[in-house]
């Protein structure tokens, strides 16, 4: 059967109602130390990526996520790719990831020349069907990108006892995920690599940037060399290796510092959020709320809902009416095996990320989101607001 795109594009953005006040998909919260640090920067001149504010980020933030070292970068596109490039996959190689992820996962994996094997998700948490991961495995096969969607990990032991048996890599695409546990670890330290994403609407952010994280010391040296442009050791100015300009800039770091000191506070409003969501649209017929499995600390980046037939109305229908009432929301992720860069090279059947595509709706997450907010975006869904 062929697919009906009709029902998985996106249609236009509903128009939000701007005579009320919006509510925001999401928001930084910016009032803690920034200032502080940032106006250090300037008066003292650190503004490139050399200055204290890199290696106190770094160092911070290996120990937020239990892991010896962190490497800053440029965005968390780039941490994917340095991830790559770092453990020398390329041209030839294949690496698995699920279809149902942001771009920049595939794309990393594009910028080594490598090829992108894509399996399909699981429904219940949204990330990658260990299941369906063994017979994509080839000789080629290199590494598995796991995608912690929303905030909440993927089944690690799972994924985890095929890379061994297989020899592989696991990296870990944290982006949206920082301080999601997994059976009490924190995502990101459970492969060999974990990539973080600090843009600005992330559980942390320094406008642009990201994080590469590892306890293996190979790893860590290969990442850092390759970031600063491959510069050689032996003199200044002769290089050897292609390398990329991925450094943060000490100013990015100086904001990420101060965001760092507050994370736990960040993460603890990201899950009184999904509490409060979860009260108020319990039992809300076709209204699937997000999941946390028994393993998992989901740390609900976004509060992520499906929406199914017998809700009434379609998801694109209510989101015109939560746009009707000011309310701000996002589709979920258009899978990569239909995005016009990749359908010609990702073929294959992928239906439970479609089902997602067209299922999925988040709703507004931010950081300054209040109580009775949350109330009223319910009782807008459950069709009972005034
Ligand atoms: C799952 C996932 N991977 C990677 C990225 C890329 O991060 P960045 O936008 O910092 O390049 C994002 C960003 O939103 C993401 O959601």
């Amino acid at each position: 059967m062929r697919l009906n795109l009709n029902s998985i594009l996106p249609a236009p953005e509903p128009v939000l109602n701007r005579r009320s006040r919006i509510i925001p998909v999401s928001d930084p919260l910016l009032n803690g130390n920034e200032i502080k640090y940032l106006t250090d920067c300037i008066k003292t001149g650190w503004i490139s990526s050399l200055g204290g504010y890199v290696e106190k980020f770094e160092k911070g933030f290996s120990k937020f996520c239990k892991v010896k070292y962190a490497v800053s970068v440029s965005s968390g596109t780039s941490a994917l790719h340095l991830a790559l490039a770092s453990l020398g996959i390329g041209r030839g190689d294949e690496v698995i990831m699920p279809s149902f992820t942001m771009v920049s996962t595939a794309n990393a994996v594009v910028y080594q020349g490598a090829k992108l094997v894509l399996v399909d998700s699981e429904i219940k948490t949204f990330c990658i069907d260990p299941a369906k991961i063994e017979e994509k495995i080839t000789d080629k096969t290199k590494a598995i990108i796991v995608v912690h969607i929303y905030g909440h990990p993927a089944r690690m032991d799972e994924v985890l006892k095929i890379a061994r048996k297989h020899r592989l890599y696991v990296i870990e695409d944290a982006a949206e995920a920082h301080g999601a546990e997994y059976r009490g670890k924190r995502v990101g330290s459970i492969g060999d690599i974990g990539c973080f994403s600090f843009y600005g609407n992330k559980i942390i952010t320094t406008g642009e940037g990201g994080m590469l994280v590892t306890s293996n010391k190979r790893i860590k040296e290969k990442a850092e060399f390759l970031r600063d442009l491959a510069f050689s050791k032996e003199g200044h100015f002769w290089h050897k290796e292609l390398g990329f300009n991925y450094r943060m800039s000490n100013l990015q770091a100086a904001v990420g510092l101060a965001q760092l000191e507050r994370v736990e506070e960040f993460i603890k409003i990201k899950r009184r959020n999904a509490y409060f969501y979860n009260k108020f649209l319990k039992g809300t017929p076709g209204i699937i709320l997000p999941p946390e499995e028994e393993y998992a600390k989901n740390v609900f980046w976004m509060y992520a809902i499906l929406v199914n037939k017998d809700f009434g109305i379609t998801r694109n229908e209510l989101r015109a009416k939560l746009a009707a009432k000011g309310i701000e929301t996002r589709i979920f992720f258009i899978p990569i095996h239909l995005q016009p860069v990749y359908s010609k090279i990702c073929r294959g059947k992928y239906p439970v990320s479609e089902e997602l595509c067209r299922k999925g709706l988040y709703l507004p997450s931010g950081f300054n989101l209040k109580q009775n907010e949350i109330k009223f975006i319910s009782k807008v869904i459950r069709g009972t607001a005034n």
